[in-house]
């Protein structure tokens, strides 16, 4: 049996929306990562990409589902297990200025991950912040700064330092880019692909452009209210795709490379669904442009296509 950093079954977290209302922003979500892979995980905003990180993360933890990080269900765990884990699995926040404390001194944002490992001494600790900085590129002079002092690609950049501290092996990177000038992003993808082969990192690389997963992920999973909806190989995804909702996400590329990608899709006019009051059957039929009464019926299942390549699709295009 295959060895996995971390495995997701059937995960469902629901949002508290008023009243009796429940919001399922996940539902049933399930996927795998081995050691020393990179999945990506794209969709439109509103998808519930940054939910399915932070129930990954237990901030907090799903409604049901298991999480299981080398084997250990994190949503069962004790708390002190939790927390003797959690320094193993890291998130960069999708806001990465405001995920720093904007009263605290960058040296202090750095060592603080530091705390719930053992003993070390203040010292040490600081000695592994600078040479962090470092790493990132950031002047380890300015560690008595505070973040509001650095730009948005630098303090970005703190923020994978702030994650990289405790030498996690799972690095969940929440939209580590589209807050940044396009310039800037190309620097930090370099920055996170360096430091993942350095590192030796797991990564699930969460963003809403595929043109940026494409050239960081092995695997690519795309998710559409809530529910995934395809996951393949990279590569396989971007020349032979068999969801509608993945065709139409590739022809918004700008630019694309001619000889990988289908023509244009239109996806059908309209507002993207809520996750108050989704579709019945396919979650995607009023926007698809294949879709038949069959879609309205029953919900498609999340099957094998062929060895690797899962897709939920009653009429997927072949
Ligand atoms: N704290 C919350 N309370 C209630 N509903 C929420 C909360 N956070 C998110 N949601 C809802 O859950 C759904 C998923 O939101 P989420 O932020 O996970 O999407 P996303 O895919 O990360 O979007 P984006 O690409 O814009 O970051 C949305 O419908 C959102 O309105
Ligand atoms: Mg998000």
């Amino acid at each position: 049996m295959k060895k996995y950093l971390l495995q997701v079954e059937g995960l469902t977290i629901r949002y508290n929306t008023g009243g009796r209302q429940n919001t399922e922003a996940i539902s049933d979500v399930g996927f795998t990562l081995t050691r020393g892979e990179t999945l990506g995980l794209v969709g439109e905003s509103g998808c519930g990409k940054s939910t399915l990180a932070r129930a990954i993360m237990q901030l907090p933890g799903p409604a049901s589902g298991r999480i299981l990080f080398t084997g250990e269900d994190l949503t069962q765990v004790s708390k002190k297990r939790l927390k003797r884990l959690r320094p193993r699995f890291q998130m960069i926040f999708q806001d990465s200025i405001s995920s720093l404390n904007p009263r605290r001194k960058i040296i202090d944002i750095l060592t603080a991950p530091l705390d719930a490992i053992g003993k070390m001494s203040r010292e040490e600790k600081k000695r592994r912040a600078l040479e962090m900085m470092v790493s990132v590129g950031i002047d380890p002079g300015t560690c008595h700064l505070r973040p509001f002092q650095f730009s948005g690609g630098q303090c970005q950049r703190i923020q994978i330092a702030r994650a990289l501290m405790p030498e996690p092996e799972l690095l969940i990177c929440d939209e580590p880019v589209s807050s940044l000038d396009v310039s800037v992003q190309a620097q930090i993808i370099n920055l996170l692909e360096a430091l993942r082969k350095s590192h030796g990192l797991t990564m699930l690389f969460i963003s809403h452009d595929l043109a940026v997963v494409k050239n960081v992920c092995d695997r690519v999973a795309v998710m559409y209210l809530g529910k995934l909806c395809e996951e393949a190989p990279s590569e396989k995804l971007y020349k032979t795709h068999h969801h509608p909702y993945t065709r139409a996400l590739l022809s918004a590329i700008p630019n694309p490379d001619p000889g990988l990608l289908p023509s244009r899709v239109k996806i059908r006019a309209g507002e993207t669904p809520s996750p108050v009051d989704p579709p019945s059957g396919c979650r995607f039929r009023t926007r698809c442009p294949r879709a038949e009464k069959h879609c309205a019926q029953k919900e498609p299942e999340f099957h094998e296509i062929e060895p690797g390549h899962r897709v939920a699709c009653h009429f997927p295009i072949l």
